[in-house]
């Protein structure tokens, strides 16, 4: 009886109105007291789309994305109703690792575009009132910047110090793991001035000195320069790298389960970003979030707190780490790390919130279910979660159309140094490389940054030309233009919980609390803000799952759900996304 009743009202609700315009009358009797929130800024209620200029859209037909292409994609960017985009790096590089090897922080590769192009993305982007957020590579450049070029060249030139260089005479230095490096080698000897240099990442890649503090006034420069353009925010990659103990000494047994820990948050690291904040980023109302500040919540907090005048908001990898990309992760384990992260920042400081970006595999793939029977569904649920949790989201390109992994069967088609370098360490150390190959299945890089699937047509509509990786074969259903006239896809989905979060200061701001906690399949919470309440209810597998939350929901509102039908008391169907007003 219950159930029907439900129905029906579910029925009368959905029927001549839509859910949107609903959901809106829900909030206007309910209308959030926004004005006493402390601490409103507007990135924290942004919603940041992640775009990768390779992948988004080429418009000069060589098979590369491009600036123009972006332009060209401007109106649906505003049509997803997300307030900022995070550009991966589009600074001129020989691209060994997809530009985040930066040869010239001044110029736009050439492949994108040029600066004048850049100038008309920004203006774009600003007169559909969108931000824009730039990635700063500054952990370490190109080998080819003219910086490296000139320190190598002798011991005694001025740019020596720009890098981390150890003489050989003194023996070879304490090892260094190296992330990218087929040797696994983070010191590369060079026999021009007979020393070894440092790159965390590949050889290509070889890491910055900021003890030195005329680098650090050349990257303000730099960092001035970009945003006297205007630019909105900044992606600090990789950040707790940049500061090092430089005298290298060797670690202790162990040390690599946080290698965070000791590779980087060198003893003058908040010195440096303190200083990089009094003279560049106070005197601009700049956001800015740090990837890589995630040993523990405590150092994360160190560099959030906005006492410390620091950073605006911070990643976590915990949750990103979390099952090391196993299919049957354990929901429970996967709830406590969230839970316990916003338990440690629900005061101060703030964090991001993403299930996917252009380091790991799609969110479908990787967290749901990509079978045809799950793709949508789950895709969905997926979405909630990351719109519905305290934190900015960072969404990741396709991910709104549920883009799932291409899954390569052979190394050839590998575009990632990062993949291609670890099959050839495997290759020289007699690994199983058919495994390899399987595992890369689920956890490469590349697999998140196949392009953009605009239609139906060849290559997707990214390219008339010859993509620079292969196309996801599914491109002929999964494609926006064929969402845009389903009222039902991910993507209509992935719009209206955008309004839903943005018409609901709760989802930002409100306090989260974790119900059913030991249930294994389901994660349900609420947000709670000045006498508004919202229940989110997930069911995270593949099969029907209950719930039981102990929340009475006879008078609740059903807000969205990634079903047509809504659930029948606390049964929730596979991948089922509920969302309640209470
Ligand atoms: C960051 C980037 C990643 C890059 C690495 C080296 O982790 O997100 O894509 O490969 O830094 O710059």
């Amino acid at each position: 009886m219950l159930k029907n009743m439900r129905l029906i009202s579910y029925l009368i609700i959905s029927i001549g109105c839509s859910f949107i315009s609903c959901k809106y009358s829900v909030s206007a009797r309910h209308a959030d007291k926004i004005d006493s929130i402390p601490g409103r800024t507007w990135w924290k209620e942004a919603v940041i789309y992640q775009i990768y200029p390779r992948s988004f859209k080429d418009n000069d037909g060589d098979g590369v994305g491009d600036l123009k292409g972006i332009i060209s994609k401007l109106d649906y960017i505003k049509s997803l109703g997300v307030d900022a985009v995070w550009l991966n790096p589009i600074y001129q590089s020989p691209n060994y690792d997809n530009g985040y090897d930066v040869s010239d922080y001044y110029k736009i590769q050439p492949q994108y575009g040029t600066m004048q192009d850049f100038d008309s993305l920004l203006q774009g982007l600003h007169e559909r009132g969108i931000k824009l957020v730039m990635d700063i590579v500054v952990n370490h450049s190109s080998s080819q910047h003219d910086w490296f070029k000139q320190s190598r060249s002798s011991r005694t030139n001025p740019y020596r110090n720009y890098y981390h260089w150890w003489n050989a005479e003194k023996g070879k230095p304490t090892p260094r793991y190296s992330f990218f490096d087929v040797n696994n080698d983070a010191w590369k000897y060079d026999t021009l001035t007979n020393a070894y240099y440092l790159h965390y990442f590949a050889q290509q890649q070889p890491d910055l000195n900021w003890e030195n503090s005329a680098l650090r006034e050349d990257i303000y420069k730099m960092l001035r320069f970009w945003l006297d353009k205007g630019v909105d925010g900044l992606r600090m990659d990789a950040f707790q790298f940049i500061a090092k103990d430089t005298t290298f000494p060797p670690f202790p047994a162990g040390y690599e389960k946080n290698i965070a820990k000791y590779y980087g948050n060198g003893p003058h690291l908040h010195d440096y970003i303190q200083e990089m904040s009094k003279e560049v980023l106070s005197k601009y109302p700049v956001m800015t979030v740090a990837e890589g500040a995630d040993t523990s919540p405590e150092d994360a907090m160190k560099f959030v707190d906005p006492a410390r005048h620091e950073f605006s908001m911070a990643y976590h990898f915990e949750g990103i780490d979390y099952g090391k990309y196993k299919p049957n992760y354990d929901l429970i384990g996967f709830k406590k790390i969230y839970s316990y992260w916003d338990s440690c920042f629900e005061n101060k400081g703030w964090l991001a919130i993403f299930l996917a970006n252009h380091d790991q595999p799609r969110m479908v793939s990787h967290w749901g279910n990509d079978a045809p029977q799950f793709r949508n569904v789950s895709s969905k649920m997926l979405t909630t979660f990351v719109m519905t949790m305290r934190g900015t989201p960072y969404y990741y390109y396709g991910d709104e159309l549920g883009m799932d992994n291409i899954k390569f069967d052979k190394i050839e088609d590998y575009r990632d140094i990062s993949t291609i370098n670890a099959y050839q360490h495997e290759k020289n150390t007699g690994g199983d490389l058919e495994k390899f190959i399987e595992d890369k299945k689920r956890s490469a890089r590349d697999n998140g940054r196949t392009p953009f699937q605009w239609d139906g047509n060849d290559n997707a509509g990214f390219t008339t030309g010859t993509p620079w990786i292969k196309i996801n074969s599914d491109y002929k259903t999964v494609n926006e233009a064929a969402e845009e006239k389903d009222s039902n896809s991910v993507l209509n989905y992935f719009r209206k919980i955008v309004k839903l979060r943005k018409n609901n200061p709760v989802l930002v701001y409100g306090k989260y609390t974790l119900l059913d906690k030991d249930n294994p399949n389901v994660y349900a919470y609420t947000r709670e803000l000045n006498g508004r309440k919202m229940l989110i209810v997930l069911n995270f597998k593949n099969k029907p799952a209950t719930v039981n939350t102990g929340i009475n929901l006879a008078k609740a509102t059903l807000l969205l759900d990634n079903y047509s039908t809504p659930p029948e008391g606390n049964s929730l169907q596979p991948y089922e996304a509920v969302i309640y007003e209470l």
